[in-house]
């Protein structure tokens, strides 16, 4: 009953040039946009492009950060509806690497969602823990902090909006995938969180991707968890054929 998305989360990855260059692909090697989301994330200099090479197709766009303020004086931001405005209707919120390298804290991505979700963009909340929580065996309770702290406060109409996405930070960009039990395992996890946080049928309907070193060749056996309703794609992202294999393993 839950729809299947894969994301690819580009980074800061492809010129204009060669953004266009590797939707093209995409749509070459798949048009059937039957039974799964399928989202793009270009860097922001890229989004014009890309979003005007996705019309028509059943591919959609998102964006990788946001400010929580519709405008004014912050240098290097972009607004919900300057990204509105490019039709992006995702935006990725609170991954791990805004959480490292910039400070971001859960209460910043909870002013994000929540600023997201005003504008109709629909956020993709990242959580996940680090290699050091796994080993102490505080997952849970990192995963959950994450979670109540970056969703706090939305009402019922809000949370079907909202995308999870569960990236232990140990499996990104490492080669190391969480293993299908290690990932179904958190999955169900973060959705007994939010039954407890919101209500039974929102915590069935939300959808929760998994990230880190998701693969064509790992995304099967991923993707078959009872739990797990997608994946954000970083590396295997960048190349069209290893892109379009995990969606149509979503398929
Ligand atoms: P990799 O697929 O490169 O491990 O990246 C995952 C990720 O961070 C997606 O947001």
């Amino acid at each position: 009953m839950r729809k299947p998305i894969i994301a690819g989360n580009w980074k800061m990855n492809n010129t204009v040039a060669e953004a266009i260059a590797l939707v093209e692909d995409i749509k070459r090697e798949w048009s059937d946009g039957s039974g799964v989301d399928v989202v793009l994330c270009p860097p922001f200099t890229a989004l014009k492009s890309v979003s005007d090479a996705v019309t028509g197709t059943p591919l959609d766009l998102g964006a990788q950060n946001m400010h929580w303020e519709a405008s004014g004086a912050y240098t290097g931001e972009v607004s919900p509806a300057m990204l509105r405005e490019l039709f992006c209707h995702y935006v990725i919120l609170g991954h791990s690497e805004r959480r490292t390298y910039f400070g971001e804290t859960d209460e910043i991505v909870n002013k994000k969602v929540k600023a997201a979700l005003a504008s109709n963009l629909r956020p993709i909340v990242c959580v996940g823990e680090q290699l050091e929580d796994r080993d102490a065996g505080r997952t849970e309770a990192v995963v959950e902090e994450q979670v109540r702290g970056s969703l706090a406060g939305l009402s019922s109409r809000e949370w079907t909006d909202v995308v999870i996405a569960y990236e232990p930070v140990w499996a990104i960009g490492t080669g190391r995938t969480a293993s299908p039990e290690q990932a179904q395992d958190a999955h169900a996890f973060i959705r007994s969180v939010v039954r407890e946080m919101a209500d039974e049928s929102l915590s069935q309907s939300v959808r929760i991707q998994y990230g880190g070193s998701m693969k064509p060749a790992n995304a099967g056996e991923l993707l078959g968890q009872a739990d797990i309703d997608g994946g954000l794609i970083g590396g295997a992202s960048l190349e069209a054929r290893s892109f379009v294999d995990i969606v149509k393993a979503a398929q």
